[in-house]
């Protein structure tokens, strides 16, 4: 079985004794209840590095008051059986307790590029992601980091902020895994209904037309988010959050797509918030 590491002393002084062998380490960052997209993050890991370290921590600090943290599915026992599959050699599991004293005050904040999308909807979202993946940077000294395009702002973030702070470490974005019908794999599906899951279809449909219309030389912004809005409308059971064309590397809404582009979307289905979105050009 794979080894399951609850306490920062622990996997530091593993890590420690893989480092002073020379060996590279990877490390994949999650918060448990794993999938295909997250088996493929540590797949690549596991290609690209000695040493693969997953993370499987529910961070209470990127979840709003009002956010499903409590009910945030999780299992143990299949998140580390899938990640020795995929050849994983760690999994680090620490408790909320570990992670944050009960006097914590520190926090790591991104300006600017998390203010649209999933920032405008979820406030103070990416202060959390920022601070935790901070602290996993410095327990786990990774040499490399993995992150998937299917959260294009949080990988436009890190990205930003391994910049910024000097992190001595390299982001690899990696593909968005999809079932066979289109639908990006998430964690949170697992609160769709049958119904539901059906109208979830609804966003990687809409997004299709907002390529398709980009690939017959549409080159406004508004259009296109109309045209997708319309599509998304057609569904009841959907609810739209947001649907934005923003700058690749800024997160800043564009007018005229002359440049790459994220267009990305987040609509409620029922009561659950998935989101998807497509680089252009890929
Ligand atoms: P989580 O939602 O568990 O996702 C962990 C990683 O898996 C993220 O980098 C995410 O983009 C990637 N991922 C999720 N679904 C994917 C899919 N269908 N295809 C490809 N990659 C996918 O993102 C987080 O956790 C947290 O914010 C975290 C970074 C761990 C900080 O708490």
């Amino acid at each position: 079985m794979i080894p399951i590491v609850n306490t920062i002393s622990e996997v530091r002084q593993l890590i420690k004794e893989w480092k002073a062998q020379g060996l590279s380490v990877g490390l994949v960052p999650t918060m448990g209840f794993l999938h295909e997209g997250h088996k493929s993050l540590i797949e690549r890991a596991v290609k690209e590095n000695d040493r693969v370290v997953v993370s499987d921590f529910v961070n209470p600090t990127q979840f709003g008051p009002k956010e499903d943290l409590a009910a945030y599915p999780r299992d143990l026992n299949w998140d580390s059986q899938l990640c020795e599959q995929a050849g994983a050699s760690l999994l680090f599991y620490p408790s909320a307790e570990e992670m944050y004293a009960s006097d914590y005050t520190t926090y790591v904040n991104m300006e600017v590029l998390g203010e649209e999308l999933c920032g405008k909807s979820r406030p103070g979202h990416f202060r959390g992601v920022c601070t935790i993946v901070t602290k996993l940077f410095h327990i786990i000294t990774p040499n490399r980091a993995y992150f998937g395009k299917k959260d294009a702002q949080q990988l436009a973030i890190i990205q930003r902020m391994v910049r910024d702070l000097n992190f001595d470490i390299e982001i690899i974005g990696c593909p968005i895994i999809r079932e066979e019908d289109g639908l990006a794999k998430s964690s949170r599906n697992t609160y769709l209904n049958s119904e539901e899951r059906k109208a979830a279809l609804i966003l990687s449909q809409a997004l299709s037309l907002g390529k398709q219309c980009l690939v017959q030389g549409e080159r406004n912004t508004e259009s296109l988010i109309t045209t997708m809005t319309d599509w998304i409308k057609k569904e009841p059971l959907a609810k739209i959050d947001y649907i934005n064309i923003v700058d690749s590397s800024s997160m800043q809404p564009v007018k005229i797509i002359d440049r790459p582009v994220l267009c990305a979307i987040a609509v409620y289905i029922g009561k659950t918030r998935l989101i998807d979105n497509f680089y252009w050009p890929e």
